[in-house]
């Protein structure tokens, strides 16, 4: 795939992680966060060279052909509509967050209770851009490296209201970051039951003494 320019809006582990990856696999990589002169994405840009960049969340969603959404649950809603209607209208948003509310300690709660979805909600936020939800169901370093789980026998999903843009993060998945097994949960609606697992692990992540790990689903 030709080299591109993405924007990833997060400057965590999650959006350091992926951005990482995509600078090293050759693209043009913008970080986004609420504030241009934010330390830690400037920090990133320091360790990751000349193809690496950042700004706002806005800056960011316009430098980006495809743009990931790598935000807090809490805060994903406000960095979507702040990355803006216009900067990503017909754009795939790759989008891994997770409604995690964690203002009551661990374990956190979800932000919702089965009739809704932080899929959703970005998606009626930013209502012309592609929403896909992917990558929510494992932690950041397994997202952008799956050989490291069990040789890369295990599975990722993906959900989505538009076909295209779905079988193109497929795609990207597969090329980018190296899975071998995708679930299509179908539409955005999807999201309700990919973004509750991770109440599951969680727990699991509690269970074990690694939070390298992931479900492979079996018939
Ligand atoms: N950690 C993992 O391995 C993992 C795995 C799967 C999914 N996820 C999900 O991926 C997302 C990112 O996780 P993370 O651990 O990398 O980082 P995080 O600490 O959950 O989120 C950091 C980002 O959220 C933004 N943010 C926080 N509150 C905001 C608000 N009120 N309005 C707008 N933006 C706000 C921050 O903006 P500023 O830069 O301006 O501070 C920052 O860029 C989360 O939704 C998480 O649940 C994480």
């Amino acid at each position: 795939m030709k080299a591109m320019k993405i924007g990833v809006l997060g400057t965590g582990v999650v959006g350091t992680t992926i951005g990482s990856k995509l600078v090293a696999l050759g693209h043009d990589v913008m970080l986004g966060a609420r504030s241009a002169t934010n330390e830690k994405a400037a920090v990133w840009v320091g360790e990751t060279g000349k193809r690496a960049s950042h700004g706002t969340f806005t800056a960011a969603a316009a430098h980006g052909e495809i743009v990931f959404n790598c935000t807090a649950g809490t805060g994903a809603v406000a960095a979507v509509t702040a990355a803006g209607v216009d900067n990503l209208r017909g754009k795939i948003l790759i989008d891994v967050s997770n409604p995690l509310d964690f203002s009551k300690g661990m374990p956190p709660s979800s932000m919702f209770r089965g009739d809704d979805s932080l899929g959703e909600q970005i998606q009626r936020a930013v209502p012309e851009a592609l929403v896909v939800k992917t990558l929510n169901t494992v932690n950041a370093h397994v997202m952008v490296a799956p050989g490291q789980v069990n040789g890369g026998d295990h599975h990722v999903f993906v959900c989505g209201d538009d076909g295209h843009a779905k079988a193109r993060v497929k795609e990207i998945l597969h090329a980018w970051f190296d899975w071998k097994h995708v679930i299509d949960l179908g539409d955005m609606t999807g999201a309700r039951g990919c973004e509750a697992y991770v109440l599951f692990w969680v727990r699991l992540w509690g269970a074990q003494s690694t939070a390298d790990f992931n479900i492979k689903v079996v018939k």
